[in-house]
């Protein structure tokens, strides 16, 4: 991929993106969400990349990833009004279609087609399908990896705003209450990602995001989510009783041990 290929796409995602501008207030500041939500993953990715000593040309790659991971979220969002996959469509799998029936990746090799295709297909999966070829799974780590980085930031600004100001696809619609549920605390404590299944309180919900934590493959994204604080702010949003101050206990050791070891 050369970086005219890289500047074509990225002209083309912002045609593609404005065909879905609205005049209503509450869905624009949806679609600007994505929009704002794609530029940061952009930038996460490069950082990350650029720091797990990818090439030049993988880097451009990752870059298209990012731009494209999302893109199904325009036409999800235009015709369901929610960011909920469960309850509209599988936004991967539709932007990998759309990047199909669209001929965008047509300047590339096809090899790089496919792994691009293949990324944003599988970028939202609960985990990696094991069927993928070595350099598809670097790459859907890599994406998997600088999105979630970014949801935190998206979550962060949300809370830390005022209600009206708030996109309001952002929330998954549960009770803001003090209660959370012991299943998503026990998967805290046993290093293991929580599933969206489980979640009946916006607590639930806060303690889902830090179980990401334990499928961050790159040591790089660790290190962005700290040097931005995201752990920490996440956290003081969360009740502090005894019980969630040692899961949260449990967190921090291990990704301590993470930034610690010399693995990439
Ligand atoms: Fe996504």
């Amino acid at each position: 991929m050369t970086e005219k290929d890289l500047q074509f796409f990225k002209a083309w995602f912002s045609d593609f993106t404005k065909s879905y501008y609205s005049s209503d207030t509450e869905d624009q500041k949806n679609i600007t969400l994505k929009v704002e939500h794609t530029h940061n993953v952009c930038k996460n990715i490069i950082e990350i990349a650029q720091g797990s000593s990818f090439s030049e040309n993988q880097i451009r790659v990752a870059e298209a990833i990012a731009l494209f991971h999302d893109m199904g979220r325009f036409p999800q969002y235009t015709r369901y009004k929610t960011f909920r996959d469960a309850v509209s469509v599988n936004h991967g799998l539709l932007g990998s279609k759309i990047l199909i029936q669209e001929n965008v990746l047509l300047p590339l090799p096809s090899y790089e087609q496919q792994l691009i295709i293949q990324a944003v297909k599988f970028h939202n999966a609960f985990a990696i399908p094991p069927v993928l070829n070595d350099e598809t799974i670097l790459f859907l780590r890599l994406i998997r990896d600088a999105d979630k980085v970014d949801i935190f930031r998206v979550f962060i600004e949300y809370y830390e705003s005022p209600k009206q100001d708030r996109a309001s696809a952002t929330a998954l619609g549960v009770p803001d209450t003090p209660e959370y549920s012991a299943v998503m605390l026990s998967c805290i404590l046993k290093k293991q990602v929580a599933s969206y299944s489980n979640i009946k309180t916006e607590n639930d919900f806060k303690l889902m995001k830090l179980s990401w934590l334990y499928d961050m493959h790159f040591k790089e994204s660790v290190k962005l989510m700290r040097k931005n604080n995201y752990i920490d702010r996440i956290i003081d949003k969360l009740p502090q009783t005894d019980e969630i101050k040692s899961a949260m206990a449990t967190l921090k050791d291990y990704l301590s041990d993470r930034l610690n070891t010399t693995d990439s």
